[in-house]
């Protein structure tokens, strides 16, 4: 069918056309958004997922959603070995040189955007052109421990909002890949505002790890925050998303084609996007058929191993492919170390730098129970596929 109208969306971060499944979790955070815009102590989330299951599209929408309930909105992402101040700092001052702009807000925006200033400097972060008017205030955000200086300045950017009637939404994607120490001091700041009835929150997304990273940062994280899981949608919501978008366009989809895909997507967003997609521009139309679905399938693999696979292992070196290797070797997981390591003639001891370096690169992470899995979905599949 045409090309131009195919509305499917494969792509990291892409919206989809129909959002499924997620209302329990789009509605959490409407509240929490309207709670604070009135200093009501709302709950800061943190979504929870392997890759590809729409995290990144959620925080999208989340922003829509805390715009409408007249929240401001910052979206950072974490990227590997960046750190929290430099990454923070544009946001916090655009928050504050926005609310400096409210009267009721204005004295108190001021002191943030002075308190700032001591910030930057501290934390070495360059700053572009020259700040007219911005006196120093000694004293403010300028201690140089993050887990002091994060929170004095949420507090003024907390007040300066609650007076000009406003709130403040913190969205951080890929949480992480925040060091423990940058963690610890968001945890502390939100800590803070929600025990001073501040109108800001923070939203963050990441791999399920971050559940474990965030309690080990502070233990009191686990109250803190609600952790809504983004997991494959399941068989009801996977034929809403796939079958809403090609009504939309007046076309239609048989229902053993809908069966097969939902069935073999195991419900993963990713893996729908890519597939119905690749059915559209294969289907003459005005029904997608069952053969349709079929000869797409393999299309569909190939551009999946091609993309959203092959640019996980691209960042692999070559020890870390044998060790992502021998675990798919070993079947689908969770994996014991200790299989991975009898499996490789090596020992655990041995194979623990390797391990420890595929988990800081995102690849997999340790599950609750002390077993290794992919923190991408189906990838033992592709592994296998690449013999
Ligand atoms: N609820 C959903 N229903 C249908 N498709 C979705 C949904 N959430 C995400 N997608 C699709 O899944 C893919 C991955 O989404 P993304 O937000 O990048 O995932 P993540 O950030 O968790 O890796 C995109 O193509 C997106 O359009
Ligand atoms: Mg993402």
């Amino acid at each position: 069918m045409d090309p131009y109208r195919n509305p499917f969306a494969p792509g990291a971060g892409s919206r989809p056309p129909e959002l499924a499944g997620r209302d329990d979790i789009l509605s959490e955070a409407r509240i929490a958004c309207g709670r604070a815009v009135r200093s009501r102590n709302a709950r800061s989330m943190m979504l929870l997922g392997l890759r590809g299951t729409g995290k990144t599209v959620l925080l999208s929408e989340i922003a829509k959603i805390a715009d409408s309930e007249g929240l401001i909105v910052s979206k950072i992402e974490a990227p590997e070995g960046e750190n929290l101040p430099r990454l923070i700092y544009p946001e916090m001052k655009k928050v504050l040189r926005s609310l400096s702009g409210t009267e009721a807000a204005k004295h108190i925006a001021n002191r943030g955007l002075r308190g700032l200033r001591n910030f930057a400097a501290i934390f070495k972060i360059e700053i572009a052109g020259i700040e007219v008017g911005v006196e120093p205030e000694p004293g403010l955000a300028d201690s140089g421990d993050l887990q002091h200086d994060i929170p004095a300045l949420f507090e003024m950017i907390g007040k300066a909002a609650q007076a000009a009637g406003r709130g403040w939404i913190l969205l951080i994607d890929e949480v992480q890949y925040l060091s423990e120490k940058d963690l610890s001091a968001l945890i502390v700041a939100i800590h803070r505002m929600s025990q001073d009835g501040l109108p800001v929150v923070m939203i963050g997304a990441g791999l399920p790890q971050v559940a474990r990273l965030a309690g080990e940062a502070k233990s009191y994280a686990e109250r803190l925050f609600q952790y809504p899981e983004v997991d494959a949608l399941d068989p009801a919501a996977a034929a809403i998303a796939i079958e809403n978008p090609i009504k939309e366009e007046g076309a239609k989809i048989a229902p053993g084609a809908l069966d097969t895909i939902v069935a073999k997507t195991q419900g993963y967003p990713f893996f729908i996007q890519e597939w119905a997609s690749a059915a559209w521009n294969t289907a003459e139309g005005p029904e997608i058929s069952v053969a349709d679905v079929d000869i797409s399938y393999a299309a569909t693999i190939s551009s999946l191993d091609q993309g959203f696979f092959r640019v996980r292992i691209d960042r692999l070196t070559k020890a870390e492919v044998q060790f992502v290797k021998a675990m798919s070797d070993l079947g689908d997981g969770p994996y014991a170390m200790a299989d991975i390591a009898t499996s490789m003639d090596r020992t655990q001891k041995s194979l623990g730098p390797t391990r420890a370096k595929v988990i800081s690169k995102g690849m997999i992470y340790s599950t609750d129970h002390g077993y290794l899995d992919f923190t991408v979905p189906l990838f033992a599949d592709f592994m296998r596929r690449q013999r």
